[in-house]
């Protein structure tokens, strides 16, 4: 009788935490590495933030709470529904957990049994498909290429719903391409799932407030009131508030899945920190204004990264709307082989030979289900992003 259980081996681990170990290791070895594989904010959590977990520790708020948030929070989350997108929750249908992971966890623990089947758009976000699959589901993966900006088409998405799909699970601005949909290609997706009332949508917005330019962030439920009865909509503060460690993250929805989603919540991790839960109110209800100059900032700087990668030969790099990725295609360096002497035959090659000839660790795209691609996280400084995207440039020069 193995001892592992069979759920275990149906999935693999995160392969963005396995490639920031590995440029880690290789850091602690001496070597001269830039990471640009990990997913947050090189921002602090806002003084104002970090006083309220302080100030919640000196006054004893540090006992366990209601299992999916304390009143307060749902509260803040309420508010911050109605003014950030316009959308009417009470306090008893939403549902706070230990980061937007567990959130989305056990939303699809909650609702998934063996056959039912989740719609993700590739490239997705890598604990998706994994997290399907830990709770008994088949993910079935939509190809989004470079030529509809990664992102799902009304058609693509009606060819993949079938009697037994039960979410559309999916992410804008997006992690891992920086793609955000617009409100009329929102709109494009809404029509079709009114036309299919058995498929429920589960919007992914941690990424909101992290938009650029032209582009103006917009969910489901506020695109189509319709779907608000079918829609589970998933944010958190770990990105918007630089507050990765805090382990906050919510959703809204029907009340009957949150009931079901707290009952989950009570026999695995009770109610997420007490602290954090403390900073996350001061989070929502307190000065925002310190997004847009850090924005400011993630914009720049992706500008600097679309414009470095694609002076690379066989880089094709797009302009993304949001998050702090970039997604860039590298069809044209496919079949080559490095200075260094490794062929080139897929992405996970181009990024293993980058990491050890170069010194620049990314994410390959395999992990996130389209390829031959890479994910650099830019939110790391100007300085390492000039330096990385130089020795991107010469480790392309050098594909022969
Ligand atoms: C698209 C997406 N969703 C959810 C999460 C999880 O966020 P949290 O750290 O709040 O669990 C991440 C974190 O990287 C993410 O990129």
């Amino acid at each position: 009788m193995p001892f592992l259980s069979d759920t275990l081996a149906r999935v693999k681990p995160s392969s963005t935490i396995a490639m920031t170990n590995k440029a880690a290791e290789l850091k602690a070895q001496g070597r001269d590495i830039i990471g640009l594989s990990a997913g947050e904010p090189d921002f602090d959590t806002p003084a104002n933030i970090a006083e309220a977990g302080r100030r919640a520790i000196a006054e004893g708020k540090t006992r366990y709470t209601a299992v999916d948030g304390i009143p307060e929070l749902k509260r803040a989350i309420c508010t911050k529904f109605k003014r950030d997108n316009d959308l009417d929750y009470a306090p008893s249908e939403v549902s706070v957990g230990t980061g937007g992971k567990q959130v989305l966890y056990n939303a699809l623990m909650a609702t998934l049994n063996p056959g039912d089947e989740v719609i993700i758009p590739a490239p997705y976000w890598v604990s998706y498909p994994d997290m399907v699959l830990l709770a008994g589901g088949t993910p079935v993966t939509v190809a989004c290429g470079i030529e509809t900006g990664y992102k799902l088409t009304s058609e693509s998405l009606e060819a993949a719903i079938t009697p037994n799909t039960k979410w559309l699970l999916f992410n804008s601005p997006s992690n891992p391409t920086g793609a955000g949909y617009s409100h009329d290609e929102l709109k494009a997706l809404t029509d079709v799932l009114l036309r299919h009332d058995h498929v429920w949508v589960m919007t992914d917005d941690m990424y909101e407030h992290l938009a650029f330019g032209d582009f103006r962030f917009t969910t489901p439920a506020q695109v189509e009131p319709g779907l608000k009865d079918r829609t589970l909509t998933v944010n958190g503060v770990s990105k918007a508030y630089a507050m990765t460690g805090w382990r906050i993250g919510y959703a809204a929805g029907p009340e009957p899945l949150i009931r079901a989603m707290a009952k989950l919540q009570s026999q695995s991790t009770s109610n997420p920190c007490s602290v954090s839960q403390w900073a996350a109110v001061e989070a929502l209800n307190g000065p925002q204004d310190f997004i847009a100059p850090n924005n400011a900032v993630f914009q720049r700087r992706r500008d600097l990264v679309v414009a470095g990668l694609n002076a690379a030969p066989g880089v094709t790099c797009p302009v993304p709307d949001g998050a702090f990725y970039v997604y860039p295609d590298i069809s044209g360096c496919i079949g080559k082989t490095s200075a260094g002497g490794t062929v080139i035959a897929d992405d996970e090659a181009f990024a293993t030979a980058l990491l050890e000839e170069e010194g620049v660790a990314v994410v390959f795209g395999a992990a996130f289900g389209l390829s031959p691609n890479f994910r650099v996280s830019y939110a790391t400084s100007d300085a390492a992003l000039e330096e990385a995207c130089a020795r991107i440039r010469r480790f392309c020069e050098g594909l022969r």
